[in-house]
Parts: structure tokens; C-alpha cells; sequence
């Protein structure tokens, strides 16, 4: 695992944005793996900045997100392929054909899980997938338990979760209570992965996922097994990590 430790949030969106623009430079029809959330929001600024600026250029990658609430549209502004429109898509040269969210409207849930995994696979793979971590050490939506969920699944949001994400919303009663969520091993598959933090809020959950026992009680830890982690944190995130 490489550690990048970055002075503030925003020196850790340019690094995360070095690295996205690396990918595409070497693959320009590479497959980038899609992450929401707060952390990320930075990442996606620059990269948009660079990509108007005519430095970089996505017409020919594709795109999968790890998840998507269950129940909303994707006008909807709390869902997330609203949240990917605003703060990526509609920003850059990317095709919206080639631009994957998990379909939280499906009739056949269940069914629609199988077929986003079958999309990922028809991709030939995630060649970098960008990551958050919840404070619960959830990435995507897998939430602790006792078992990794291996593939694209429907998942019920943990108390913890459906707390943190009402701040998007004007009460925590309108956050969805299920999501469609990429797996472990869906996550697990990606050949590079690129996991970001900030805040001394994550400080705790980052010194748990990258430093203690690898457990589905932190859904995060099963990435010190994956073979290519960048973890990309500011100072904050990492003072509970003993660092050289
Ligand atoms: P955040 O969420 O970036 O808004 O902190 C991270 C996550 O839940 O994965």
C-alpha cells in the first residue's frame, strides 16, 4: 500500500487528480470507477478545471459508480447520478453513454444488481476505482457485518450512515433506507484503487481499515489484501496513524 499524506484537502484532490489524470493519459479509453460523497468533491473540481483547460480529456473512458440510493431518479438531486452530472459529468468531454450509475428505480432490483456486475465485467474490469471511506469504514455502501458481500447487492443503510448522509437532506427521514451498491470483490477487482481522506474525523476509521485486523466489522480493511492501494489523506486523517 502507498501513503500519500497531503497538508489539507485541497493539496489531496490535486494528488487524487494527478493520479486520475495519469490513468487516462496511459489508457484514454480506460475505465474509472466513480466514488460520491464530500471527499471526492475537490477531486472532481480539478479534474474538470484541467479538463477545460484543455489538459485532459475523457471522450474516449468509461465510467461506473459504486452506488446509488434506492427510490430516487436520477433528477433527483440527492441521487447520485444527479450528484455525478453537477460535479463531473456535465463538465467534461465524457459521453453519457459511457457514464454508469447503478439503477436504484429498477422494477427487479436484484436482477438489475446482476446486470450492473455483468456491465463491469462486459468492461473487461475497473482499471482505478476512487474511493471514500464512512466513518463506519464502509466503502461504496457495504456497511459492517459479518460476511463481505462479494458482487453488486442490495443493501439496507446502517443507522450510522443514514445520520451522516442526512446532512444532504432537509430531514434524516428522507434518506433512503436501501442502496444498490458495487461488492467487495466487485471493488476488490479493480487493478488500482485509490482511497481518499480527510478531517481529523476520519482519523480513527483510517488508523482501523489500514492498520488493524482485516474484518467486514471495517469493510474498508479487506483493501490491504488488494495488491495496488494508494491511500491519499491529509494530516488530520492520519494522526492517529504512526507514520515514519
Ligand atoms: P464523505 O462520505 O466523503 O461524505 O465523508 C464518504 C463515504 O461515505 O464513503
Amino acid at each position: 500500500m502507498d501513503i500519500i499524506r497531503t497538508s489539507d484537502y485541497e493539496e489531496m484532490s490535486r494528488k487524487a487528480a494527478d493520479l486520475m489524470e495519469a490513468q487516462l493519459r496511459e489508457k484514454p479509453d480506460c475505465v474509472l470507477g466513480l466514488a460520491t460523497g464530500s471527499t471526492p468533491v475537490g477531486t472532481y473540481r480539478e479534474l474538470v478545471r484541467r479538463a477545460r483547460e484543455g489538459l485532459l480529456h475523457f471522450s474516449k473512458a468509461k465510467t461506473v459508480n459504486l452506488d446509488e440510493y434506492v427510490g430516487l431518479p436520477p433528477e433527483n438531486e440527492q441521487s447520485y447520478r444527479y450528484f455525478m452530472q453537477k460535479n463531473l459529468f456535465d463538465w467534461v468531454d465524457i459521453k453519457r453513454e459511457n457514464t454508469f450509475v447503478p439503477d436504484g428505480m429498477a422494477k427487479d432490483l436484484p436482477k438489475a444488481c446482476g446486470e450492473y456486475e455483468a456491465l463491469i465485467r462486459s468492461l473487461k474490469g475497473i482499471d482505478l476505482q476512487l474511493l471514500g471511506i464512512g466513518h463506519n469504514g464502509h466503502i461504496g455502501f457495504n456497511e459492517p457485518g459479518e460476511v463481505f458481500e462479494k458482487e453488486t447487492h442490495l443493501v439496507n443503510l446502517s443507522e450510522r450512515t443514514i445520520k451522516a448522509n442526512a446532512r444532504f437532506f432537509s430531514s434524516p427521514d428522507e434518506v433512503p433506507r436501501q442502496a444498490v451498491t458495487m461488492g467487495i470483490l466487485s471493488i476488490m477487482r479493480a487493478r488500482k484503487i485509490l482511497l481518499l481522506a480527510s478531517g481529523a474525523q476520519k482519523a480513527k476509521i483510517v488508523k482501523e481499515a489500514f492498520f488493524g485486523p482485516i474484518t467486514p466489522k471495517v469493510p474498508a480493511s479487506v483493501l490491504q489484501l488488494h495488491p495496488a492501494v494508494t491511500l491519499i489523506a491529509d494530516a488530520e486523517a492520519l494522526k492517529e496513524c504512526d507514520l515514519v
